[in-house]
């Protein structure tokens, strides 16, 4: 099958073509504009973004069709994104591919956001498929699921706050780094082993206890929002005491920290508890080398391998989106005439059921 895929859902306007079957896809190209536009704001200004979909999407598509050596004829399906995201940028991507179905006489296959970031690291290791324990870290999501197939997620844990991205955005603000703010503060972070940095933060790792049990309601769970207060009140400390130049990089590093070891040890207990021996990382966080690291160091000599997207296939991108839609298109799936842009829906296939036993 060959799919084209886009995704308008924030501030990419990005297509892409992908080809093969559910288990063996390659990328046949990738176009990504990604809306700077932004950072003036320090955030994503909605009207904006749609207005750039608006001029980005026509380019885009052209852009991969060309790329890839095809024309609308030779396309099985178009994927897009519906949900969920900002609702004037995914009308955008709905509208555009609705139409260019129509005209070419080809189906379209809407998908769930999250389902492609799932799907991304399947463009680059094959094994990255069900049965696995998948971590979803982006701008807007925070969630830990269990995965026995494709199409059927254990909601297992997710953010009580903050989503884990938001996080990084936030605090990157607060050291007066660019948004989006998780790279600087990677970066940033890297740096706080020289001496020169003053002594090292340490912040309280939320919801980690030493004691807890899988019945407790915060096993899983995740919550950023104080730690950021923590994060505040320490640049605020370094400001009257005049050192804040010099605490930065320390700062960064402790509250990266303190993410990395909450999300790992989350993790750990997910794949333990549903005897995973594949960890699957997705969205925009999952770029972070540290957080890498620190996940395949924990599952190292006990057997679990850890499978994470390089960075373009990480942040969104419309080659998750175009992978996933290949998988429910091969599946005969197809979208009504009457589906449409849906700001927040949960993912297709989701049980919130902590408690599920490993099948
Ligand atoms: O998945 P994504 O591109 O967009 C959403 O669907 O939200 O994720 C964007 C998020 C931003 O919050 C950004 O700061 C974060 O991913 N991010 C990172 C890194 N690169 C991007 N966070 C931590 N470390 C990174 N290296
Ligand atoms: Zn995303």
């Amino acid at each position: 099958m060959r799919v084209l895929g886009i995704e308008t859902s924030c501030d990419e306007t990005s297509a892409a073509v992908v080809s093969g079957t559910p288990t063996a896809m390659v990328i046949e190209s990738r176009v990504l504009l990604s809306q700077d536009v932004h950072r003036l704001f320090g955030g994503v200004v909605p009207e904006i973004a749609s207005r750039q979909h608006l001029t980005g999407i026509v380019p885009a598509v052209d852009a991969a069709l060309h790329d890839a050596g095809v024309s609308p004829g030779d396309l099985d399906a178009i994927a897009v994104t519906y949900a969920p995201g900002l609702v004037g940028a995914l009308l955008v991507g709905t509208s555009y591919a609705k139409a260019f179905a129509y005209a070419h006489d080809v189906p379209v296959v809407p998908v769930h956001h999250l389902e492609g970031h799932l799907f991304a690291t399947l463009l680059e290791h094959e094994q990255a498929a069900p049965p696995f324990t998948a971590l979803l870290v982006s701008g807007g999501h925070t969630l830990l699921l269990d995965v026995p197939a494709w199409g059927r997620y254990t909601l297992l844990g997710q953010t009580r706050d903050d989503a884990a991205g938001e996080a990084f955005d936030k605090v990157a603000k607060l050291l007066g780094l660019p948004y989006p703010g998780g790279r600087p503060i990677e970066q940033l972070a890297a740096m706080a082993d020289r001496p020169e940095h003053g002594h090292a933060h340490y912040f309280a790792r939320p919801m980690l206890r030493r004691r807890a049990v899988v019945t407790d309601e915060d096993y899983y769970d995740c919550s950023f929002s104080g730690l950021k207060t923590a994060v505040l009140h320490a640049v605020r400390k370094a400001e009257q005491a005049g050192t804040l130049e010099q605490d930065r990089a320390s700062i960064a590093r402790g509250f990266q920290d303190a993410v990395i070891d909450t999300l790992g040890e989350k993790v750990y207990r997910a794949a333990k508890a549903h005897r995973r021996g594949r960890v699957v990382l997705g969205g925009g966080v999952a770029c972070n080398g540290a957080l890498q690291q620190a996940i395949r160091d924990r599952f190292a000599g006990r057997g679990g391998v850890v499978f994470a997207p390089s960075p373009r296939l990480a942040t969104d991108n419309a080659a998750m989106i175009a992978a996933a839609g290949l998988f429910r298109a091969a599946q005969g799936e197809r979208g009504a005439p009457t589906f449409t842009a849906v700001a927040s829906m949960p993912l297709p296939g989701l049980v919130a059921d902590r408690h599920a036993a490993a099948d």
